[in-house]
């Protein structure tokens, strides 16, 4: 029986999981009839037809469900670009993201931490995404632009307006989305201004791009403000997500949970197993551009295909007991933890940095929490997934050396 699978549906958007065993279980790529659309959810079919891209599929009609399939707006970065424009661009900002790169940048996160931390301790209760590791990564997104601190809290909030989708809402076309893009977009344009009127006080990515001059190109502003608006979304849900589950997850698993209190060198394991247990990018997705086949689809050119990871990370033919939380789990050859070719996660080492950091600040504090699991919320939503709010209680505690 062919499984009816859409991505905006309710039932996807709640828990795609069950939908996405069934249509692995098919062997074979899934095709979507109402969109004249293919959904990768086996391992080997996302990894093949990341392998297939050049040439067969473009960047430029956006990477989310919402661009890809619906038309949706596609702010212009490297992110939407092919290859070998996309490489240009993106080498831009990359020294900021590798091994080195990340470690740099570890001292400041550590202290932004302590700082958060702080307050939250003495409660003996918080909602880790909300309180602190999201509001860590935004304000990290925030400096890599040179945006004040100060205004942290209120691009946070429109990009989680952005981002929400009522029950059975398609696509983020809600006056509530509609409304905060409007306003983070007027709030970088703003932000833009000052930059072309004062060039010489551009900081870190947003001077990269300000000064960028690829090809005889130079970008005008409202290529620039989409530049901010990308980093500064991109980098700030999928880290915190991705905490928010590491504590649930070993929550679920006490012996897992004790060892890593024991030994939080282990924090970077059960991170890192949540990433993949949890896939915070549920999907990507791409547009052919030409015919071509990956493992028995006939894709056709103009049809969108699904890069389901958070599917991908769950095949039974590629991990043993994909289904089970384990953070002992051998390293794989492969995996499409952070995709896989010329676009794979530029935020990997900044990402892994972050999660680890804040969860081992948090851990040392607290040295052990509950879960309150009325108060823990998974995701809704097409391209997103994941654990949106997790809520600890532990004993009040004051901040350690
Ligand atoms: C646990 C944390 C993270 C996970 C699991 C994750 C996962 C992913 C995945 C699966 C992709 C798609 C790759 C592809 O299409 O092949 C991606 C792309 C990307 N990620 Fe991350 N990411 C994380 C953190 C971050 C952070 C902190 C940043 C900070 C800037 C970031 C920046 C990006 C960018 C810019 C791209 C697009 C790259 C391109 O189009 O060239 N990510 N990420």
């Amino acid at each position: 029986m062919t499984v009816d699978y859409d991505p905006f549906s309710h039932e996807a958007m709640k828990d795609p999981y069950p939908l996405y065993k069934a249509m692995r279980a098919e062997g074979k790529p899934h095709f979507i009839e109402k969109y004249n659309a293919w959904a990768f959810c086996r391992f080997e079919d996302v990894w093949a037809a990341s392998l297939k891209q050049e040439g067969n599929i473009t960047f430029t009609a956006g990477q989310t469900p919402g661009q890809v399939i619906l038309g949706e707006l596609i702010p212009k970065t490297f992110m939407t670009m092919d290859a070998p424009e996309h490489r240009k661009w993106r080498g831009l900002i990359r020294e900021a993201y590798t091994p080195d790169g990340a470690a740099k940048e570890a001292p400041r996160i550590r202290a932004l931490v302590r700082e958060f931390l702080k307050p939250l301790l003495a409660k003996g209760k918080m909602d880790v995404y909300s309180e602190l590791a999201n509001r860590v990564t935004t304000i990290n997104g925030g400096y890599n632009l040179g945006l004040p601190q100060e205004d942290a809290e209120k691009w946070r909030a429109l990009i989680d307006d952005m981002l929400w989708r009522d029950e059975g809402q398609v696509g983020g076309g809600s006056e509530r989305n509609q409304k905060a893009a409007g306003e983070l977009f007027g709030y970088l344009g703003a932000k833009v201004a000052e930059l072309r009127a004062h060039p010489e006080e551009a900081v870190r990515h947003a001077a990269a791009y300000l000064h960028a001059e690829i090809d005889g190109k130079k970008l005008d502003d409202e290529e620039l403000v989409f530049y901010l608006f990308s980093l500064l979304v991109v980098g700030s849900e999928t880290t915190p997500i991705t905490v928010g589950g590491t504590l649930y997850n070993l929550a679920k698993n006490p012996e897992q949970k004790a060892a890593v209190l024991k030994d939080l060198s282990l924090v970077k394991k059960a991170f890192l197993e949540t990433a993949r247990y949890n896939q915070p990018t549920n999907m990507l997705c791409r547009k052919a551009i030409a015919d071509f086949e990956v493992n028995g689809a006939q894709i056709k050119a103009g049809q969108p295909l699904l890069y389901i990871y958070a599917s991908a990370e769950r095949d039974e033919n590629e991990y043993e007991n994909a289904d089970k939380f384990d953070m002992y789990r051998q390293p794989t050859k492969r995996t499409l933890m952070f995709g896989h070719g010329g676009h794979k996660c530029l935020g990997m080492h900044v990402g892994v940095m972050m999660g680890v950091i804040i969860l081992e600040e948090l851990l040392k504090a607290i040295g052990d929490y509950e879960l309150v699991e009325e108060e823990c919320e998974p995701l809704y939503g097409e391209h997103l997934s994941g654990w949106g709010k997790v809520t600890i209680t532990f004993a009040p505690t004051s901040l350690k050396d």
